[in-house]
């Protein structure tokens, strides 16, 4: 038997002589099962070659598994020299860079993210805004209307009408999201992004807002200091309106956003006292932030999904 194993040369013909062996009908077995009918002496034999032929059978398998890999090494090659195929490693897109930078800042500055449908009804993206139907402001924005009277969302500033629905005040919450308007050049496209800020809650004041848009430019453009111009405006949704511009590279004027304090018919449509309460927003394009940061010229680009362009822009 011993003999017979060592003779076997595969894990089949081992398998099978195994089974023959211990199997339920296998010798082995069958003498074991006899077992009682042997005197003291005869089963300490018995057990002892029973264990013996197991470990031979291990020993065995051990053997030949390695004499088969062996084998397999010895014809089978592997090139380790030959170059891999090129690989292509997925980034971040610069937009989702830039909002996380975005965000992290706002968020360290106590404000909450908020996001709202892209379709959006008449109510939040005019009329709780000061901008009721027939109201000249509304032409400010190209919208795209569809049939059943809701807009595609032109503003993130409906998210804070919801926010504040939802949540009431005082409140300090960003929304960011997709906006859509009838135009397209090298600075405009139909879908764009925005992001808004709102702030409110008693005495909160025009400074508070200056110095945490200050706070914010500073820090995702890492500038020391951020040289603003304050510029009265027009927006149906506060009152006063102004844009804030930032100085650029030491000699351009850039606008950078709209904000305000909290118009009181917004405030009131949101179910909130506007002489108990007060706050302000702001709105800026989160395209147009983070093409000024990695220096890029067209917002069309962002929508290509063009490899090389990121690449030779460094993402
Ligand atoms: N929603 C304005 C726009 O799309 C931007 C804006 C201006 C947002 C003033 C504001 C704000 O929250 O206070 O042009």
């Amino acid at each position: 038997m011993k003999e017979q194993i060592n003779q076997i040369q595969t894990l089949e013909e081992l398998q099978a002589l195994h089974t023959a062996t211990f199997g339920k009908n296998g010798t082995m077995t069958a003498r074991l099962r006899d077992m009682k009918n042997l005197d003291n002496d005869a089963r300490a034999a018995l057990n002892k070659e029973n264990a013996e032929l197991r470990e031979l059978f291990k020993t065995r398998q051990a053997d030949i598994e390695y004499a088969v890999m062996m084998a397999k090494l010895q014809t089978q090659k592997l090139d380790v020299t030959l170059s891999p195929e090129p690989e292509h490693v997925g980034r971040l897109h610069p937009l989702t860079q830039a909002l996380a930078e975005i965000s992290g800042i706002l968020e360290s500055f106590g404000y909450n993210l908020w996001t709202g449908p892209e379709i959006e009804d008449d109510w939040h993206n005019f009329t709780a805004l000061n901008t009721p139907a027939h109201h000249p402001a509304r032409d400010m924005q190209d919208t795209f209307f569809l049939p059943n009277g809701n807009v595609m969302r032109t503003q993130t500033s409906a998210i804070q009408i919801r926010a504040m629905e939802k949540c009431g005040v005082p409140i300090k919450m960003f929304g960011i999201g997709a906006t859509y308007r009838k135009e397209m050049d090298a600075t405009h496209s139909p879908m764009f992004h925005q992001i808004e800020g709102l702030y409110v809650d008693k005495n909160v004041t025009m400074s508070d807002l200056i110095g945490d848009v200050r706070a914010f430019l500073q820090r995702f453009f890492e500038m020391d200091n951020v040289e603003l111009r304050i510029r009265p405006s027009y927006f149906p949704f506060t009152e006063p309106s102004i844009e804030i511009d930032m100085k650029w590279h030491g000699d351009k004027w850039l606008e950078i956003m709209g904000a305000g304090m909290v118009h009181p018919d917004v405030l009131r449509n949101c179910g909130v006292d506007p002489d108990v309460y007060q706050g302000f927003a702001f709105g800026f394009g989160w395209d147009r932030l983070a093409m000024l940061k990695y220096n890029l010229s067209d917002i069309r680009k962002f929508y290509d999904g063009d490899i090389r362009w990121l690449q030779a822009n460094g993402f």
